[in-house]
């Protein structure tokens, strides 16, 4: 472990690296007002990116020990209140009442939100100390993070289910921990337990989506915009396989179709059907590629036995969202369609052996893991955990490889069934 002394250093030289890039796009002045701050990073270099994300975790380490340790068990305290802070914010439309580049008088935000003027100014105190909103005497402004929620509907959307969905979980971790120490059932999940501390039904994360469109509609929307990120680009999956070796491909849970698209955007004599369930699929974007047409959609609960005889059968990021258990029923839904030679290929973020990464990649890892636990009692596994599942399920599947295209930190296996 790096001593104070020493991360102080890494701060330094990681700062400036980041901060010449930042420089360089035209954003010397960035002090998180809406008219200095660049949204997202996008523009950085690898090199700069890498020295974010240290700088990042070494800055996490700086106040760690900054706070000491009874210091920083008591912020997790603060935290939790920030994040509350901002939810409610965000629920009762603040954001949205507050006009870009404008300052806003308390009574005029408080009448349009419909709420006790002393409540809101309490609330906007402490969401304007850690950086959300403004506050200037009587007046509210936007910062930088707030504007992002007005200014791009994505952003709003991934943050509003975030906020709903994940703090909920997050408050019954302990608990589904308690109640179910293998962490191997998804009605005991933490947002499991959360929905049913408010009612009988639904009873998993799976069943809210199916129930409530509006949050489905979010959840397909961040996974597309995942499929974009450099952890888990959609690109990778065109490069971790050589596709001529299949015709045809069932993508079992395969949401609106975007690995589908990649794939057949460079293979074009592949025929791919996507399954997802029938409220995900009714709200798919239509495809706009001319490659439309090689793609087809059909509702199918990977809980069932696979209806289609394919060449291959891609599960990318499905088994995460589930225990061993019942991951290897779904291993096993596929058997009625898989001829000798088929292929089943899972593609997925892969737990890296301890040791073997940065500590703030690590980190990365561990909190996906963690988060696949407390919605879905899922986990995310390393490259020997995936083979004994599918393995031990399965002796039929053969294992073929395990490939990790370049810059991509998700893995392509797959297994021939002989
Ligand atoms: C984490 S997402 C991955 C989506 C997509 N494969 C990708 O790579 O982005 C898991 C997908 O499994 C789908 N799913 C969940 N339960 C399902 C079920 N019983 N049958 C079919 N699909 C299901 C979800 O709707 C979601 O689209």
């Amino acid at each position: 472990m790096a001593t104070l002394r020493e991360t102080l250093t890494i701060v330094k030289q990681m700062g400036d690296l980041f901060a010449g890039e930042v420089d360089a796009a035209g954003y010397s002045k960035y002090a998180f007002e809406p008219d200095n701050s660049p949204s997202d990073f996008a523009f950085l270099s690898t090199d700069a990116e890498m020295a974010r994300e240290e700088l990042i975790a070494a800055a996490e380490r700086v106040l760690l020990l900054a706070r000491g340790p009874q210091g920083s068990l008591g912020e997790y305290r603060q935290t939790g209140l920030v994040m509350g802070t901002v939810h409610s914010l965000i629920e009762m439309g603040i954001p949205e009442l507050i006009p870009l580049g404008q300052a806003i008088h308390f009574e005029k935000l408080a009448r349009g939100a419909k709420m006790a003027v002393e409540l809101l100014r309490r609330l906007v105190s402490l969401a304007s100390a850690s950086g959300f909103l403004r506050r200037d005497g009587d007046y509210v402004r936007h910062s930088a993070m707030s504007a992002c929620l007005v200014q791009d509907v994505y952003t709003a959307d991934a943050t509003r289910f975030m906020l709903g969905v994940d703090m909920r979980a997050n408050a019954y971790v302990a608990a589904s921990v308690v109640r179910d120490p293998t962490g191997q059932t998804p009605e005991s999940a933490p947002f499991a337990l959360s929905l049913q501390a408010s009612g009988p039904k639904p009873t998993t994360y799976w069943d809210f989506l199916e129930q409530n469109p509006i949050e489905c509609r979010r959840f397909r929307q961040i996974m597309e915009k995942l499929s974009a990120a450099p952890t888990r680009s959609v690109a990778a999956v065109p490069m971790a396989f050589d596709w001529t070796q299949v015709n045809t491909v069932v993508d079992v849970g395969g949401s609106g179709g975007h690995a589908a698209l990649a794939i057949t955007e460079q293979y074009k004599h592949l025929q791919i059907t996507v399954q997802d369930l029938d409220e995900v699929l009714k709200q798919r974007p239509l495809l706009t590629s001319n490659d439309g047409s090689r793609i087809s959609f059909m509702a199918h609960d990977f809980h069932l036995p696979q209806p289609i005889v394919a060449d291959a059968y891609l599960l990318r990021f499905v088994l995460h969202d589930w225990p061993d258990r019942v991951c290897q029923d779904i291993i096993r839904n596929l058997l009625p369609a898989l001829r000798p030679g088929a292929r089943v290929m899972v593609m997925e973020l892969t737990l890296p052996e301890p040791g073997t990464l940065p500590g703030w990649l690590e980190k990365i890892m561990y909190i996906n893991d963690i988060a696949m636990f407390a919605l879905c009692s899922g986990q995310e596994r390393s490259v020997r955990q995936l083979r004994s599942l599918i393995e031990t399920c399965e002796p039929r599947l053969e294992f073929e490889a395990a490939t990790t295209p370049p810059e991509s930190h998700s893995t392509l296996l797959s297994w021939i069934m002989r």
